[in-house]
């Protein structure tokens, strides 16, 4: 296993009883490699996600290796009743010094084909349940001054093509969003990102939908694994000038860059649109 420092910040707030941090999407992926990372600095876990098992699991097993209390809670973040039930555990419990919110998944296919059903829990998982969960962490982390908030968006926020139309919207929204927040969190003590990953290493495409995705096509050196999102992402936060929309990777920070330049950009975005649209990579 890869050693992990502790910084100097993360490592003063590691005290037993400390306030909990909350991860979404902690059964696999980002949001289990920031639930390892967290629990490993001693921080208290509540691990949301919808697969049960796999975050009792998790939560058996970091219990026993650091010696921490972690919960978890069941929630289907795509419905009222699932977004409900974790506003009502961050209303009555002690006020998170984490929220990771990782929870998200991908559709493929023509915006007109994507089922309907598909499209509304798109929109209420990344949209309606991000901005639930900050507003429901906010007042106590706002009181205690102190608090960090993660919500994992996607380069996708800054480039959008055939097939990925939903999805794109949605994380740009994220980016807005953690924009304006981080306007009116300045000198709070509570510090937010938008974590905007390239091609990681998850569960994320192993759905039957990405199925006939190429990864062959995929140069190797293009992927991330977790362990390196997840350790950019707190340095990033770490440091005393916030960088709210956080891109890990310098491979992505160049490629966005290439995006936002004029004349490479056009040509970048119109490549990516053919390739979206003849589904002959992607
Ligand atoms: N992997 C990439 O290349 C990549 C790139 C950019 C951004 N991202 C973003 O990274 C985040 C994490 O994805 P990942 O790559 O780690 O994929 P992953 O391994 O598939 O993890 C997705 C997580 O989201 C949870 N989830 C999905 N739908 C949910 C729902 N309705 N309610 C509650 N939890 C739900 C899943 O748990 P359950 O199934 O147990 O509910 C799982 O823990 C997502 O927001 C994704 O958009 C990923």
């Amino acid at each position: 296993m890869k050693q992990i420092s502790k910084t100097n910040e993360t490592q003063s707030r590691n005290k037993k009883g400390t306030n909990p941090a909350l991860v979404t999407g902690a059964s696999s992926g980002i949001g289990e490699a920031y639930a390892r990372r967290l629990a490993h600095e001693g921080f208290d876990l509540i691990l949301v996600a919808r697969r049960n098992r796999l975050i009792e699991s998790l939560a058996d097993e970091l219990q026993k290796t650091y010696d921490i209390k972690a919960e978890t809670l069941a929630a289907d973040l795509a419905t009222e009743e699932g977004i409900a039930s974790v506003e009502d555990r961050i209303a009555k419990g002690r006020p998170l010094s984490w929220l990771i919110s990782s929870a998200g998944f991908g559709t493929r296919g023509r915006f007109v084909d994507v089922p309907k059903m598909k499209t509304i829990q798109m929109t209420r998982l990344h949209v309606e349940a991000n901005a639930r969960l900050v507003k429901a962490s906010l007042p106590g982390m706002l009181d205690n001054h102190l608090g960090r908030i993660v919500l994992v968006s996607s380069l996708s926020a800054f480039l959008t093509t055939a097939e990925y139309v939903n999805y794109s919207a949605t994380k740009a929204y994220l980016n807005m969003f953690v924009l304006g927040l981080r306007d009116e969190l300045t000198g709070t003590g509570v510090k937010i990102q938008a974590l905007c990953p390239g091609l990681t290493k998850t569960e994320f495409f192993a759905t039957e939908e990405f199925k006939s995705f190429k990864y062959d096509a995929m140069p190797s050196w293009v992927w991330m694994t977790t362990h390196q999102v997840v350790e950019e992402s707190i340095r990033a936060l770490n440091k005393r000038r916030n960088t709210p929309i956080f891109i890990p990777g310098l491979k992505n920070k160049v490629f966005t860059a290439l995006l936002n330049s004029p004349l490479l950009g056009a040509l970048a975005r119109a490549g990516l649109a053919r390739i979206g649209h003849n589904r002959n990579l992607f």
